[in-house]
């Protein structure tokens, strides 16, 4: 089962899902990464989902066309992805924080994050 960190407010944090878990879905119910994700419409369109991945973007599939149609082929090349149109098998690492590091630039996450667990 894939272990998803959320990184937000200088925090991490982390909880192992079920196998093809879509984190919008989750939260939508209550459950991590709720309350620590954004997420509006959850097809698509607004958004607000917009996830800069950190770690594992490489085991993602390719943007479908909502992705393309909203995030446009320049926030797709920096690693932007909208989190209600994925469905998770792999470990992932990502924030809706986007003064957050680019790790297109070569950059981590900052060091000093304090990593929270969330069971349930
Ligand atoms: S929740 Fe609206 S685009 Fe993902």
């Amino acid at each position: 089962m894939p272990f998803v960190t959320v990184h937000k407010g200088g925090q991490a944090f982390r909880d192992e899902v079920p196998d093809n878990t879509n984190l919008v879905v989750k939260a939508g119910i209550r459950k991590f990464p709720y309350p620590n994700f954004k997420y509006k419409c959850g097809m698509g369109k607004c958004g607000t989902c917009t996830s800069l991945i950190l770690k594992g973007g490489e085991n993602l599939p390719e943007p479908n066309w909502k992705e393309k149609k909203t995030l446009g082929d320049d926030k797709l090349a920096r690693g932007f992805r909208l989190a209600c149109q994925l469905w998770l098998h792999h470990d992932i690492e990502l924030t809706q924080e986007f003064d957050a590091p680019d790790p297109a630039a070569g950059q981590t996450p900052a060091p000093a994050e304090t990593e929270t667990t969330i069971t349930g």
